[in-house]
């Protein structure tokens, strides 16, 4: 398995791999390759471990938490950051130790702190004032977990605002301008709290580094203050998400390495000489597993309808947003082939919308074979991360499966198709 920091591309399957995956799993499915996910998860582990001398990197399993793929980016080195009790549960199912998780979010339940703490877990990421207190009043019981304070650094970036965070006006962590952050850093102290560092997470799909390295300067810079304010010497300092992905042709990424550089080289240049020497962290989600997935759905109903100018092009297939919300969420955009080649009948522009009782317009204005028919069978790329995990039921549809295709060539099933029992084995009649 080559180790490199640039891999080869995204992966898509051809069109005996995904008719055979479709008359054995059926459709929509998720499919996944082992072998783009461990480069992936190794190159961005090598380029960010040849950009410091203390690194780590922690898988964001919210991007997806299906216990094969926790169990691969564990085995490949990361630490798995999880953001509730499930997915703190996810990851223990798996086989990791809660020992190589770290729990965020931004508003715990008590008893999620209480199993968190309870199962070992190697750090809490901590969010505001009521969690520092709640905290303080359980660690008589002398818990030896980690804590790190989430901040907002006040850094606005480039991306939909929907998954903008590092600006001050978020739910998300202390303000360091307000003083918020300072005064979390003095009741932590105070209540003896084994306080290590601090954390930010500006945003998602972010192309390039600036927002990303504006934040890990203003943790760097913070930082120093409270070392020559309080005395306190922090020891790590988490960046959060990753790098974005190219979901289409108009998303170029910057390689990772010099992503990784340009984070790690900020941060050196404001703490200098000094001596603090913290271990730098990133949590990526998307990065690690978002090219290494694809969705495959069949088409079912192709309409045409009149528009101002001609016509639109609808062609329906058998998912939607109840297993990719992601573009009603945000206007996400993805890459749609259909799988058999494209014939001489040239190219048309479509609309692929998806068969749930809503507009569920899933990839407006995708370009498609002018053939394209019922029965034919689309793969959408770059679904790894935030499809499976975000997937529910509405219109009472199941969950769709998830496959592996493994590094020896073989077809794993990591998670089957919902039934029909278990879609109501919670009600009561
Ligand atoms: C705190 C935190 N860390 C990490 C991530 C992962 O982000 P990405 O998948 O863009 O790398 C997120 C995404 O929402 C997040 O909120």
């Amino acid at each position: 398995m080559p180790t490199p920091c640039e891999v080869d591309t995204t992966f898509r399957l051809d069109t005996q791999q995904a008719e055979d995956l479709a008359r054995q799993f059926g459709t929509p499915l998720y499919v996944l390759t082992e072998t783009c996910l461990r480069q992936r998860i190794r190159a961005y582990k090598h380029a960010f471990e040849a950009s410091a001398e203390r690194t780590q990197l922690c898988y964001a399993s919210k991007a997806n938490s299906t216990l094969g793929v926790i169990k691969i980016a564990h085995e490949e080195g990361c630490r798995i950051d999880v953001a509730s009790e499930g997915e703190l549960r996810a990851a223990i199912a798996a086989g990791v130790p809660a020992g190589d998780c770290e729990f965020h979010g931004s508003n715990k339940h008590p008893d999620e702190l209480l199993f968190a703490l309870e199962s070992g877990i190697h750090a809490i990421n901590v969010d505001n004032f009521e969690e520092i207190e709640h905290l303080s009043s359980l660690w008589q019981l002398r818990y030896t977990t980690k804590l790190v304070l989430r901040l907002a650094p006040g850094v606005d970036p480039i991306t939909h605002e929907k998954i903008a965070t590092g600006q001050e006006d978020s739910k998300f962590g202390f303000n360091i301008s307000d003083g918020s952050a300072e005064r979390a850093v003095l009741l932590t102290m105070k209540f003896k709290l084994h306080l290590v560092g601090f954390h930010c997470h500006v945003g998602s799909q972010l192309l390039d580094p600036e927002a990303q390295a504006a934040g890990a300067e203003a943790l760097a810079r913070f930082a120093l203050r409270m070392l020559e304010s309080h005395g306190f010497e922090a020891q790590v300092l988490n960046f959060g998400g990753g790098l974005g992905i190219p979901y289409t042709k108009d998303d170029s990424p910057l390689p990772v390495i010099e992503y990784c550089r340009r984070l790690a080289d900020g941060v050196s240049n404001v703490l200098g000489e000094t001596s603090l020497k913290p271990l730098l962290m990133q949590e990526p989600g998307r990065a690690l597993v978002g090219e290494a997935g694809l969705t495959l759905y069949q088409v079912g109903v192709v309409k045409e309808v009149p528009v101002a100018g001609g016509t639109r092009v609808y062609v329906s297939v058998d998912g939607g947003l109840a297993d990719n919300p992601r573009p009603a969420l945000y206007g996400a955009e993805y890459t749609v082939e259909r799988v058999s080649p494209v014939t001489e009948s040239g190219l048309k522009r479509c609309t692929v919308s998806g068969r749930h009782c809503e507009t569920d317009e899933l990839f407006p204005n995708v370009l498609l074979p002018n053939d394209i028919a019922q029965g034919d069978l689309l793969q959408v790329l770059c679904t790894g991360a935030y499809n499976s995990s975000m997937a529910s039921n509405y219109n009472r549809y199941p969950r769709p499966a998830t496959v592996l295709l493994t590094t020896e060539g073989t077809t794993r099933l990591l998670q089957r198709q919902e039934t029909w029992d278990e879609m109501f084995a919670r009600e009561i009649v």
